[in-house]
């Protein structure tokens, strides 16, 4: 049996899986960290493999962008093929002063412009969007081991990477503020587009969900990195991912 989006059978999908935005990323991290390397899908290039890191089973899936099509995938990873580790690997977008490009950040939680909590909850609550304590405590004590600094706190998953509110006064804002300048009042360090989707999924499922991610554009200071130094911050964060995902 496959899913609508995937064409894996179940069973060749690891228990553990990173999970890049970009097919491509997916591609090279199966081709330079994973050995045995197997591609399961395709369907629509959203490329899918799974090979063995230092002789554990783990996958690698790319979601695409946003939390609609990042939902599509994950759901269908954890209801169909039962896999109950994932990391999201990606880039994000710093906000806050404390944070320079090529910086790796790890979302201890995520809030978010989506409405997917007030579908979910109804607008009863105002749930917390929070990443696995588990995970987390491992990614930033590997992090320590590895050598790389990690800034740990609150994101932004939103649905607009086009958005007015950053740099006028959109509709949200209030007083002398900007929205932007609001969440970075209140300790957001970064803006990407899926964390909250991965942590309420995981949440609901109970299964464990994490995100890491490079500083690959700094939205106040209009500053972006190259493609050479996005690659080796890349890499770095793979590694990190991968040595987090095989501890038992
Ligand atoms: N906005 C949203 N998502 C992102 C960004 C950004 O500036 N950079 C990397 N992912």
């Amino acid at each position: 049996m496959s899913s609508p989006h995937n064409s894996a059978e179940v069973g060749d999908i690891a228990d553990k899986i990173l999970l890049p935005g970009d097919p491509l990323r997916a591609k090279y991290i199966a081709e330079n960290f994973l050995t045995d390397a197997k591609k399961y899908t395709e369907i629509r290039n959203i490329f899918g493999y799974t090979g063995k890191y230092k002789g554990v089973d783990v996958s690698v899936q790319a979601t695409g962008m946003g939390i609609p099509s990042f939902s599509i995938y994950v759901s269908e990873l954890i209801h169909v093929y039962g896999v109950k580790k994932l990391i999201r690997v990606g880039t994000c977008g710093g906000m806050h002063g404390s944070l320079n490009l090529r910086d790796v950040v790890i979302a201890q939680g995520a809030s978010t412009d989506s409405k997917i909590i007030y579908q979910t909850f109804g607008g009863a609550i105002d749930f917390s969007l929070l990443a696995d304590f588990d995970l987390l405590i491992k990614a930033v004590d590997n992090a320590k081991k590895l050598n790389i600094p990690v800034k740990v706190g609150n994101i932004l998953s939103t649905d607009l990477f086009y958005n007015d509110y950053s740099d006028t006064r959109g509709t949200f804002s209030t007083g002398a503020e900007t929205l932007d300048q609001k969440m970075i009042r209140h300790g957001i360090l970064a803006v990407e587009m899926e964390t909250a989707a991965l942590y309420l999924l995981a949440a609901a499922a109970q299964v464990q969900g994490l995100a890491i991610f490079t500083v690959s554009n700094h939205l106040v200071r209009g500053e972006e990195t190259t493609a050479e130094e996005r690659e080796t911050d890349f890499n770095e964060m793979i590694k990190l991912a991968l040595e987090t995902i095989i501890q038992d």
